[in-house]
């Protein structure tokens, strides 16, 4: 199955500028088709981020230790902003796995309490919630949310079926990692409220992508990543807190700052680089000049076209109906089933896209199927989704 024939293939979006590649520091020989692992910072962004370090270095103690918020200020109150929360609700973290695993540190589990996700968790997630219910005694609960999807409110269902009088933390992805789909969060954090368990968003992937206003989502925890689509340099996270709990939940490292106020004392975890996070403002004015509504129609309109060409040239069925999650800038999209029958695992056919066609591309397993996870960002071009195309029609051919 294919797409339906009276389904036109979605178009690729005008480019907003000439050779926008050049405005990042990415090898020109790769087809850069995974941003959304680790992001990828723009050369101003990085002379910035450079810049600021050597400012630090020339007066460490006036910086690190006298003027830390002062320096912080400006990153938080564009963070702040683009999340939709308060300035000191949230607190700055190295990576969404550190604000995950700072939340299920600070929470108490006992023997026979239950951790519940689903099966769309990001790996290094669920590994954080095994090993804290390994460690309590708790239970880590999984939920199969199969594919092919043809109703992402059905998380909701499936969710509330598995939610029990044990259930203590419920792990949502706001915009999941392997199957690159927006799952209804606020439908979730109003059951889970309905039902007085504690729901954590993981949104490593929605700031810069979603236009979105944590405060009004519901949840009671809420990470997510800036280095991912607001481009700025890695180890730039947030944490958010709803207010009851704010006080319950501390860093991993914790510090001079105990009890001193949550965003202050995340803020001092120690000595650490604090650059990355000093330049999330800077990272945030690059896409200013575009305008972050150009940008995002761009990028979901080009990871769109990835979509509709994977699915057309290897003659595949979506994961979900088109209609939906047309606001995320990646899809997945499954792979011929010949290409499994040739390589030896997805690590496996990843690196010879690598080493042979010069492609970067997640590659991926996922109920049972193998599927390659398009990224679109600025300086992506059709052309970039076209090779990959080729690449796996010509492989799955033999
Ligand atoms: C849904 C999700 N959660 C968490 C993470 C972890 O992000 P980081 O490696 O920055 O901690 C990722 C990274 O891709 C992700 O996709």
């Amino acid at each position: 199955m294919s797409l339906p024939p009276s389904q036109a293939l979605a178009a690729p979006p005008e480019p907003l500028g000439d050779r926008l590649d050049e405005l990042w520091a990415l090898d020109p020989s790769l087809t850069f088709l995974n941003h959304g692992s680790f992001g990828a910072v723009p050369r101003a962004v990085r002379r910035a981020f450079v810049a600021l370090q050597e400012r630090i270095e020339a007066r460490p103690i006036e910086h690190i230790d006298r003027r830390l918020g002062e320096l912080l200020a400006p990153s938080r109150a564009r963070t702040a902003a683009l999340l939709g929360v308060e300035p000191d609700s949230f607190g700055f973290v190295v990576n969404a796995t550190e604000g995950v695993n700072a939340v299920l540190q600070s929470l108490e589990f006992a023997p026979g309490d239950e951790l519940l996700t689903t099966s769309h968790v990001y790996n290094a997630v669920r590994n954080a919630m095994r090993y804290r219910a390994r460690r309590t005694g708790a239970r880590y609960v999984e939920v199969e949310v199969p594919l092919p999807l043809s109703d992402l409110d059905a998380v909701v269902d499936t969710l509330a079926a598995r939610l029990t009088p044990r259930t203590r933390l419920v792990v949502l992805d706001q915009v999941t990692s392997p199957t690159a789909l927006v799952f209804p969060v606020a439908r979730v954090a109003a059951l889970c409220a309905e039902r007085g368990v504690p729901l954590l968003v993981d949104g490593a992937h929605v700031p810069g992508m979603l236009d979105v206003d944590v405060d009004a989502l519901g949840c009671t925890y809420w990470t997510g990543n800036l280095h991912k689509w607001c481009c700025a340099p890695k180890g730039s996270a947030v944490l958010w807190v709803a207010p009851e709990r704010r006080a319950d939940v501390h860093p991993l490292a914790v510090s001079h700052l105990l009890d001193q106020g949550f965003a202050r004392e995340f803020d001092w975890q120690g000595t650490r680089d604090v650059a990355a996070w000093a330049t999330i403002a800077d990272a945030l004015a690059f896409f200013d000049e575009f305008g972050w509504e150009r940008v995002r129609a761009h990028n979901r309109a080009l990871a769109w076209f990835a979509h509709d060409l994977w699915c057309e040239r290897w003659q595949v069925a979506p994961i979900v109906p088109r209609e939906h999650a047309r606001e995320v800038f990646m899809a997945t999209v499954p792979l011929p089933e010949a290409i499994a029958r040739r390589y030896e695992s997805p690590a496996a056919f990843q690196r010879a896209l690598y080493a042979e066609d010069r492609i970067e591309v997640p590659i991926l397993e996922f109920g049972g199927r193998w599927h390659a996870r398009a990224s679109a960002q600025l300086y992506n071009r059709p052309a970039d989704y076209e090779r990959l195309a080729d690449a796996v029609a010509r492989r799955a051919a033999g």
